[in-house]
């Protein structure tokens, strides 16, 4: 049976699932909750000086039906003082000692690192996250993301940090930054334990049509927020797969955060490196009882696989996370459409006469609406099975043989790509491409 408990850094917990620095771990009868309910850790909602929050500071968005496909918050650190945070995290570990809890901080000077670092630990917190990556509040007083974007001041208080701590340290990343690889690299330089990432994206969520202002509005007024939730999950990927694969970087222990909301996305994740996860916007949307889902899918998915812990498949996606230049230009797929399947809505004929390739036809008769590829004309762009409606109604055939295998690279190096404007070597010449006075062809007076 799989064992999910890991070590993470020196951070010991029963599984990888822990709640983000955030609104889920503001309090000690929140983490306690979410503990009973199985979430192995928990990162406390940043701790610091107190601050002063505005109403109302959440944005949502939403696409057609589905609710929070996006998250936007204009919310600050705690605003709890310090001894209350303190007393609870105690009480919190005398109930659940083998649990991890994580003191997430941000402060300014060196003074109050060392001394809120001697708090915390002295609390009886399990390890340390930096907060690097607050993108709105904190980072105009020159703290979260304005630390996060400076990899040398960034290096700087890891070092102050490391000199003072006896507890793991995590530094958590802002993804507000073009090369996540700088100040990954700088909080390895600095001696970090760990890193975790992403923080939120700066954002601006949307704009009220009456006030004119951007939500949340805050009395006719709104500011550029932090943008997380499913939405976020790809960018998260990918910073995630450009830190294990940096070689100063790998080894590094990294928590992955940045829309989670199930099984399949813990798993993603730890197949691109990460071992342990984080989540926010998921537990605020549904309740701390996801992660009961999480944990059913996990384990079945480990027991499947016959992987006794979740190291045996850490970073295994990451091999095959290539640069372009190193993909195969002669595998060939194309369109396929399972006419038993098939609605007739004929949105894939829309889709790709319109705006990919003209490699469907239809019959213009009403009584057999199912539309047919011209499989000399598709390209294998996939676009036509993203838009169909119904499961595996079209999907993508193999049509090489496997045999040959050819790069851009290899292309470069033989002197073999195209270089002029008008090069006969041009990818596309040998693609169908109707005459331009067949767009009017079927226009209706
Ligand atoms: C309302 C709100 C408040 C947050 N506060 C903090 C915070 O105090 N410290 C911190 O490190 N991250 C904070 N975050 C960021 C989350 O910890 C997390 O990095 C981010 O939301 C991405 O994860 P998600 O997509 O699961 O929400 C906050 C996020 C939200 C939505
Ligand atoms: S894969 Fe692309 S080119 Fe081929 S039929 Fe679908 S949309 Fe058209
Ligand atoms: S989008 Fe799918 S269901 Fe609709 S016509 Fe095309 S193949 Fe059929």
């Amino acid at each position: 049976m799989a064992d999910l408990s890991i070590n993470f850094a020196g951070i010991k917990s029963p599984n990888p699932f822990w709640l983000a620095s955030a609104p889920p771990t503001n309090s000690g009868y929140q983490i306690m909750k979410a503990f009973d309910a199985g979430w192995g850790g928990a990162v406390w909602k940043t701790l610091g000086v107190p601050v002063i929050n505005v109403s109302s500071r959440y944005g949502g968005m939403n696409y057609r039906d589905t609710r929070i496909s996006g998250f936007n918050n204009i919310e600050l650190i705690t605003d709890r003082p310090l001894a209350d945070n303190l007393r609870e995290i105690e009480e919190v570990k005398k109930y659940f000692p083998n649990h991890a809890v994580i003191a997430s901080l941000m402060v300014e000077s060196r003074k109050e690192w060392e001394q809120i670092i001697k708090d915390v630990e002295n609390a009886g917190a399990d390890g340390i996250e930096l907060n690097f990556g607050c993108p709105h509040g904190m980072c105009e007083r020159g703290m979260g993301s304005a630390v996060g974007q400076e990899p040398t001041v960034l290096k700087t208080i890891v070092e102050w940090v490391m000199a003072a701590a006896n507890i793991p340290v995590i530094t958590k990343l802002s993804p507000n930054i073009t090369h996540i690889e700088s100040p990954g690299l700088a909080a390895v330089e600095g001696g970090t334990n760990a890193l975790s990432l992403i923080n939120t994206i700066k954002s601006i969520i949307g704009i009220d049509l009456d006030t004119y202002a951007p939500y949340p509005v805050v009395d006719g007024k709104g500011s550029n927020g932090g943008y997380c939730g499913p939405a976020v999950k790809p960018i998260a990927l990918n910073m995630l797969r450009q830190l294990g694969q940096h070689p100063q970087i790998a080894g590094t222990p990294i928590s992955g955060i940045g829309g989670i909301e199930t099984w399949r996305d813990v798993v993603e994740f730890i197949l691109l490196g990460a071992t342990s996860v984080q989540v926010c916007t998921a537990a605020m949307h549904y309740g701390f009882g996801i992660v009961r889902e999480m944990d059913n899918g996990l384990r079945r998915f480990m027991d499947e696989r016959g992987y006794k812990t979740i190291y045996d498949f850490a970073g295994l996606a990451l091999p095959n996370v290539v640069e372009w230049k190193e993909l195969n230009l002669k595998h060939k797929v194309v369109a396929s459409i399972n006419k038993d399947k098939c609605i007739g809505c004929q949105l894939c004929y829309i889709a790709c006469d319109d705006t990919a390739h003209q490699a469907i036809s239809i019959s213009g008769d009403q009584t057999n609406r199912i539309p047919s590829i011209i499989e000399e004309n598709c390209v294998g762009c996939n676009l036509c099975s993203l838009v169909c409606p119904v499961e595996n109604c079209i999907t993508m055939e193999k049509r090489d043989d496997g045999k040959q295998h050819l790069t851009w690279e290899e292309l470069t190096n033989t002197d073999r790509i195209p270089v002029t404007f008008n090069d006969e070597r041009a990818g596309g010449r040998g693609h169908y491409v109707p005459e331009v006075a067949d767009a009017l062809k079927h226009r209706k007076n």
